[in-house]
């Protein structure tokens, strides 16, 4: 199948028949700038989890398999899915670095049974292309408006920026230089230059005065200079950290913004694995270790919860609830392996946050046994969280709510009840 067939099809589902948007999607081969990827692949790791039956569980959210993105439909019915999400980079394993070790392996002769795999979190994840039209049109994006994109990624927002606007009004900063230099390398296959930067963009962003910025980065606080280098009545659209909420203000020019915070759709949920990306290397082993040591260690409080280890991130009331009260909470959670006896026994779930707390809670037949260890004991604030979600009918108390920025980046909301955004994790 032509590119320009599925790109075409694409256009029309999730433009919702902006001519401008449709136009660049239509032109924007996306193949391009997501070539390969990984895809969830199940892994037998080494178990410590306590009362597994085996010693190896099966770990699907930390396994990954490379995929060799193919032209033709199979491949393009991927890569131009409207709602798919696609996980380039696993650790400092980059899906296009990995062709090289598949074609290693299949000049070994190991054919099919060689796949290449993976362990680790997903760093970088290609936003899928439904959520990105949605986030550009939140901002307000049109044909003249000058936009900085933060998480440039594999280039292929920046490119549909630029497939409609001209390179002149964008610019994009990544604070990966490897991942910078393919987009820049992609986007100069088509011509493309706009300005594009690596750095840090929670510290600083390029200098200029934008009429709207554009974020995959989660973020809570927001830097201030985000606000500061938007125009008045600039829009600012960014995901808020640990959560699955997208935050869109309108800045006044004096530091200040307000606009609301909105639960994301189980579509944008699924295509925005990206908004929790963890930062590459350093933080991400770091997140890692933390990991690690909640899956073995004892705590230093144990008790038994009402609150049942469960897959968190599924429910993203709960999650963003716990993730507004805690910014910079992880969750992982492993599944019991099929041989476990039903009823949830065996699910564990992990609570990490940077400041060294964590909190392990295994499903046992005796009910939910749950260690915490270091400064806060994140499953009672996971207790709390759910507390306030039975108190409004098990909708996030941010959703839809209007929310105010100040100057130092907090989030003041004006219903929600127990316990403010405001703090910082970054
Ligand atoms: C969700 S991915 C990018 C998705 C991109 N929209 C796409 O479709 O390819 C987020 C990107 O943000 C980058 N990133 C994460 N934290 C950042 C930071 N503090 N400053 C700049 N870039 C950051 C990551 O390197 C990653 O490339």
């Amino acid at each position: 199948m032509l590119w320009q067939i599925a790109a075409a099809a694409l256009a029309r589902d999730v433009t919702v028949a902006d001519v401008g948007w449709s136009r660049a999607v239509e032109t924007t081969p996306r193949h391009e700038f997501v070539p390969h990827w990984w895809t969830p692949g199940v892994c037998l790791l080494p178990s410590r989890l306590p009362g597994a039956a085996t010693p190896w569980r099966a770990d699907s959210e930390r396994s990954w398999r490379w995929v060799r993105g193919e032209a033709g439909a199979v491949g393009h019915a991927v890569v131009y899915h409207p709602d798919r999400g696609l996980v380039v980079r696993v650790g400092a394993d980059h899906a296009d670095r990995a062709r090289a070790t598949q074609r290693a392996l299949d000049r070994a002769g190991f054919g099919r049974g060689g796949d290449v795999l993976v362990e680790g979190a997903a760093t970088c994840t290609a936003t899928a292309p439904r959520t990105l039209i949605r986030l550009f049109r939140a901002a307000g994006v049109h044909d003249t408006t000058r936009v900085l994109e933060i998480g440039t990624g594999t280039g292929y927002g920046t490119a549909l920026l630029v497939a409609r606007l001209g390179d002149r009004y964008v610019t994009t900063i990544d604070q990966d230089s490897d991942l910078l230099r393919a987009a820049r390398d992609r986007l100069a296959r088509f011509g493309r230059r706009p300005a594009m930067h690596v750095g840090d963009a929670t510290t600083a962003i390029p200098d200029g005065t934008y009429d709207a910025i554009v974020s995959t980065v989660p973020v809570n606080p927001v830097p201030a200079v985000w606000l500061a280098a938007l125009q008045p009545g600039g829009r600012l659209v960014t995901p808020v950290l640990s959560t699955h909420l997208v935050l869109t203000v309108t800045a006044h020019g004096d530091g200040t913004a307000t606009g609301s915070l909105d639960v994301l759709t189980a579509g944008d949920r699924q295509g925005v694995g990206a908004f929790t990306d963890v930062p590459p290397r350093a933080a991400a082993t770091a997140a890692d270790r933390r990991h690690c040591q909640a899956l073995i260690a004892d705590g230093e409080h144990v008790g038994l919860s009402d609150v049942p280890a469960q897959p968190l991130a599924e429910d993203s009331h709960l999650f963003s609830t716990l993730g507004l009260a805690v910014p910079g909470v992880r969750v992982h959670h492993h599944r019991p392996g099929p041989a476990a006896p039903p009823a949830g026994v065996g699910a564990t779930t992990c609570l990490t946050h940077p400041d060294g707390s964590w909190a392990r809670a295994a499903n046992t037949r005796q009910g939910t046994e749950v260690h915490q260890h270091g400064p806060r004991r994140l499953w009672h604030l996971l207790a709390h969280a759910r507390a306030d979600l039975d108190a409004t009918g098990g909708v996030c108390p941010a959703h839809g709510a209007t929310v105010r920025v100040t100057p130092d980046g907090a989030l003041h909301l004006d219903r929600f009840a127990r316990t403010p955004a405001s703090n910082s994790a970054r």
